[in-house]
């Protein structure tokens, strides 16, 4: 088993292996072990990118609302909800008959001003900021209840050093609110999977604030099912030993352990730190946007071996690890082209700009094949 799993790597990284059929799907080649997600923009669930919708089809059997469920999309004003986009995301997915994902109830993020405030603009009190988020839960939750089958309930409520974030959840409700928003979720289906979902969990101090956390949920109670990793990494970080670590000590837990957001980074780092907090913006020169004409040979290859080395990584937690979500589907519509810093060409996924499946996708699909 080893030894075939050598022999492939291998023959993935020197571009070796036969043509893969065109019948070869992510959903596939992983179905015993976990499902394969990918986010979705508008272009794909409403089929207006037909082709792109049918790469789809083929290829995922999860699917998560890169934009469409965020509280500013549904709730965007006190008047009331527009579920529009939002429903061709969830039909899309029960049609196909995929692992339909919401994404967020509870962000600091795309979370309008108005959610906060009172009539006047003055910040909200504690039990009307509650009574919000509790309806606001149940009209969502509620709406799709049966359909959706996982909710990312908290989203990032941790900073770097693994203290709470002072987001106005925090400071107007106290720290409460996490439990209190997997409370409303569970009232509003009983049966939907629960997650708290954060990036950058690999490193030290914010896994070992994350692990209290989950800890102190569990504890009293509040019915979390999973943690989701994002997965927002680089060629170089972080390293695949933290990765192995941060499932385990989640998992020991008791909960299951998602990667809800994967992408590989393969551009020059622009910010101090790797991050994916939506806050952080830096400027781009030639220097950091080197691959505008295509991703060299050698990057191409890195990046694969990078994918496989993930991918192996998330199979030997197989048992932790239900669903591995990649945070778009082509290199074209990924926010990484413009985060840190705007119109860079990025090359974080599976797929390239016109929808064909990379070297990376090779080695992901090689993984697989050599359990
Ligand atoms: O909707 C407006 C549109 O009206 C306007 O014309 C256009 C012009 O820029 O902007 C549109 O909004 C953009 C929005 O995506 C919808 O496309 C925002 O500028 C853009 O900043 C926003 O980015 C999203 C980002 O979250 C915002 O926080 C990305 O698409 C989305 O991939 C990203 O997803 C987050 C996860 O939710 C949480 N984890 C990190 C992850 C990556 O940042």
């Amino acid at each position: 088993m080893f030894c075939k799993r050598i022999v492939l790597a291998t023959m993935v990284a020197a571009g070796l292996t036969a043509p893969l059929g065109a019948q070869t799907t992510l959903k596939g080649a992983y179905h015993d072990f976990f499902r394969i997600g990918a986010a979705l923009g508008p272009e794909y669930f409403t089929e207006s990118d037909a082709a792109g919708a049918t790469l789809v089809k083929a290829q995922f059997d999860s699917i998560s609302p890169e934009n469409a469920l965020k509280w500013e999309s549904v709730h965007p004003s006190p008047q009331g909800f527009h579920f529009g986009p939002a429903d061709s995301y969830v039909e899309f997915g029960v049609k196909n008959h995929m692992f339909v994902i919401g994404h967020c109830l509870v962000w600091h993020s795309q979370t309008p001003r108005w959610v906060f405030e009172d009539e006047q603009g003055k910040p909200l009190g504690r039990e009307e900021l509650l009574r919000r988020m509790h309806d606001h839960i149940l009209a969502v939750v509620g709406r799709y209840r049966g359909r959706v089958s996982g909710w990312d309930v908290v989203n990032e409520a941790l900073d770097e050093d693994g203290t709470l974030r002072q987001s106005p959840w925090l400071r107007i409700i106290g720290e409460d609110y996490i439990a209190k928003a997997f409370e409303y979720a569970h009232e509003a289906d009983p049966k939907a999977e629960l997650y708290y979902n954060d990036y950058s969990l690999e490193n030290e101090a914010k896994r070992k604030g994350g692990v209290e956390l989950i800890r102190k949920l569990l504890a009293q109670g509040v019915p979390v099912t999973a943690v989701g990793l994002q997965g927002h990494y680089a060629l170089e970080w972080p390293s695949i030993e933290a990765v192995d670590a941060t499932i385990t000590a989640f998992h020991a837990l008791g909960v299951k352990v998602n990667i809800t957001e994967l992408d590989v980074d393969v551009l020059p780092r622009v910010t101090r730190t790797h991050t994916a907090d939506v806050s952080s913006r830096a400027e781009s020169g030639a220097d950091s946007n080197p691959y505008t004409a295509g991703l060299p040979a050698a990057q191409q290859q890195s990046l694969a071996e990078r994918y496989a080395a993930l991918f192996r990584v998330f199979l030997k937690h197989r048992d932790a690890v239900t669903r591995v979500t990649l945070w778009g589907v082509t290199d074209r519509g990924s926010w990484l082209n413009n985060f840190p810093a705007r119109g860079r060409t990025n090359y974080p996924l599976l797929f390239d700009r016109e929808g064909k499946p990379k070297p990376a996708f090779d080695a992901v699909i090689g993984e697989a094949r050599s359990r």
